[in-house]
C-alpha cells in the first residue's frame, strides 16, 4: 500500500498544466458506446476511475486503449448488456452506463454504483427520469433489470434536484430515443456541456446544456467523433489551495477561468492576487491567508462541493474563522479528523463546520478516506511544520493524475513510498 510523505513549509512556485476533467471524461466514455464505431478522446487523465471505466467498456465487448492522454474506444463489438457488481462498485459514475446501454441495446442490468462514501448517494432520481423515457425497471434484490418494452421515447423529465449524474443519464439515453425530451431543473455544471458537445459531435441534437432546461431531439444513429475533454476545474482549485497553503505563487495553464468563478472569489477574499490571462490563472498568495468568511456548497455555478475539502485544508492555517455549509453530500467532512491531528481547530455539526484558523499546523500520520479528503490533507500538510505521512492514497489516484509529480515540479517536498 503506498503512502505519501510530505515535508511542509516549501513555498510552491512555477507553472502547472491542469489535467483533463475526471467528471467529464467518465460520462463521455460511457456515452461512447452509443456510437457503434470509434471515438477518440483527447486530454484524458490517467486515473484509477478512468481505468475502472475502461474495464467496464472491455467487459461489454468494446476495445478501449489509453495512451499518452488519448483514449481510443471502439464499441462496434459491444456484446453484453449487464455489468457485474464488482465493476459497478469501483466508481459512482458506472451508473451512467445504465442510460448508455439502454440507448444502444434497449436493455441493461446492473447493480448499485460504488464510489467514495460521502453520503448515501441514492439513484432514485436517475431511475424515475429514465422511466419517463419508456424504461421499465425491475429491482431484483439490488440488481436493476431495465428494458424498454415499447422502445425508448422522448418525454418530459423534471428533476427533483439538479443531479449531475441523472442529467447525464437522461441526456445519453434520450439522444437515441424517438422524439423530443425536455429536462427541467437540469444540472448546469460545465461537465454537462462537455458531454453535450461530445454527443453533438457524434450527431446528437442537444440544446440548452449549461442551462436549467435541456432539449434533446432523439436521432436514429450516432457516429464516432474526436473530442478534447475540458480542463478539470477541481484539480485547478486543488492546486491553487496547495499554493495558497504555502504562501506560494503559481501559474496554472490549460484552465477555463469562467468555470472557477465561485472558487476564484474565495482566493481573492483570502488575500491572494488572482490574475487571468486567456486560459491561464496566476495566483500569488500571502504567507498566511485570511480565512474566507463562509463556504456554502451549491450546484453550479455555486461553490462546488468537490472544492470544499481542499479549501478547508488551506483555511486550516489562516487568520480568522470560516463557516462551512455542505449542502450537497451528507458525509463530506471525512478529512476533518486528519486535519485535527495536524493541529487544526474545526467543529462539525451535521452539514455545518466551524473552522478557527490556527497560526501553525504540524505534520502527523493521517489517512485519507475519500478523494477530495485526500486533497485536503495534502493541502494542509504542504503548509504544516514537519513531516506528514498520508495513507489512503488510492483515493487520491481516483481523481488526480500524477499529482505528487506536479507538486514536486512546483517545489513541494512530497514522495510516494
Ligand atoms: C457528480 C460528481 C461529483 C460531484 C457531484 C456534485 C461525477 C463523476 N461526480 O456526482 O464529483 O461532487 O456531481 O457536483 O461527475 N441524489 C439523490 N438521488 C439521485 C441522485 C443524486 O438523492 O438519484 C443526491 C446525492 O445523494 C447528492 C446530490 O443529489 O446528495 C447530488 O448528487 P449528484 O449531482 O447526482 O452527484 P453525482 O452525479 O453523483
Amino acid at each position: 500500500m503506498s503512502r505519501l510523505i510530505i515535508n511542509g513549509k516549501k513555498r510552491l512556485r512555477g507553472e502547472a498544466e491542469v489535467q483533463g476533467a475526471k467528471n467529464s471524461v467518465l460520462p463521455i466514455l460511457a456515452a461512447s458506446i452509443l456510437c457503434s464505431d470509434t471515438s477518440v478522446i483527447h486530454n484524458c487523465p490517467d486515473l484509477s476511475d478512468v481505468r475502472a471505466t475502461i474495464n467496464i467498456l472491455r467487459f461489454l465487448g468494446c476495445k478501449a486503449e489509453l495512451s499518452g492522454g488519448t483514449l481510443v474506444c471502439d464499441s462496434s463489438g459491444l456484446n453484453a448488456t449487464h455489468i457485474p457488481d464488482s465493476l459497478m462498485r469501483e466508481l459512482r459514475s458506472s451508473i451512467i452506463f445504465l442510460g448508455a446501454l439502454l440507448a444502444r441495446t434497449g436493455s441493461a442490468s446492473l447493480g448499485f454504483p460504488g464510489g467514495c462514501e460521502i453520503g448515501p448517494r441514492p439513484i432514485d432520481i436517475h431511475l424515475k427520469a429514465l422511466e419517463a423515457l419508456g424504461v421499465s425497471i425491475k429491482d431484483e434484490h439490488g440488481i436493476f433489470r431495465c428494458t424498454a418494452p415499447e422502445g425508448l421515447h422522448g418525454g418530459r423529465v423534471s428533476l427533483s434536484f439538479p443531479s449531475v449524474g441523472a442529467t447525464e443519464n437522461v441526456m445519453i439515453c434520450a439522444a437515441l430515443a424517438e422524439g423530443i425530451t425536455v429536462i427541467t431543473n437540469a444540472a448546469r455544471e460545465p461537465e454537462i456541456c462537455d458531454l453535450a458537445d461530445y454527443l453533438n459531435s457524434c450527431g446528437a441534437v442537444i440544446g440548452g446544456a449549461g442551462e436549467g432546461t435541456i432539449v434533446i431531439e432523439g436521432v436514429q444513429k450516432l457516429h464516432g467523433a474526436q473530442h478534447t475533454v475540458i480542463p478539470d476545474r477541481i484539480a485547478a482549485a486543488t492546486l491553487m489551495s496547495c499554493a495558497a497553503s504555502t504562501g506560494g505563487s503559481i501559474m496554472l495553464k490549460n484552465v477555463i477561468p469562467s468555470h472557477l468563478g465561485a472558487v476564484l472569489s474565495v482566493f481573492e477574499e483570502c488575500g491572494s492576487d488572482v490574475l487571468i490571462r486567456g486560459g491561464c490563472i496566476m495566483l500569488d498568495s500571502p504567507l498566511r491567508s485570511c480565512a474566507p468568511k463562509i463556504i456554502r456548497t451549491m450546484p453550479y455555478p455555486g461553490f462546488p462541493t468537490d472544492a470544499q475539502a481542499p479549501i478547508m485544508g488551506m483555511a486550516a492555517r489562516s487568520r480568522g474563522t470560516t463557516l462551512f455549509v455542505e449542502n450537497i453530500f451528507e458525509n463530506r467532512y471525512l478529512h476533518v479528523s486528519g486535519l485535527l491531528r495536524m493541529g487544526a481547530n474545526i467543529k462539525v455539526e451535521g452539514k455545518v463546520a466551524v473552522l478557527q484558523g490556527v497560526e501553525s499546523l504540524h505534520g502527523a500520520e493521517v489517512n485519507a478516506l475519500d478523494l477530495r479528503g485526500a486533497a485536503a490533507l495534502i493541502t494542509a500538510a504542504l503548509g504544516a511544520e514537519g513531516k506528514t505521512t498520508l495513507g489512503g492514497v488510492k483515493y487520491l489516484d481516483r481523481g488526480y493524475d500524477c499529482f505528487e509529480a506536479q507538486l514536486q515540479s512546483l517545489g513541494a517536498d512530497i514522495q510516494r513510498v
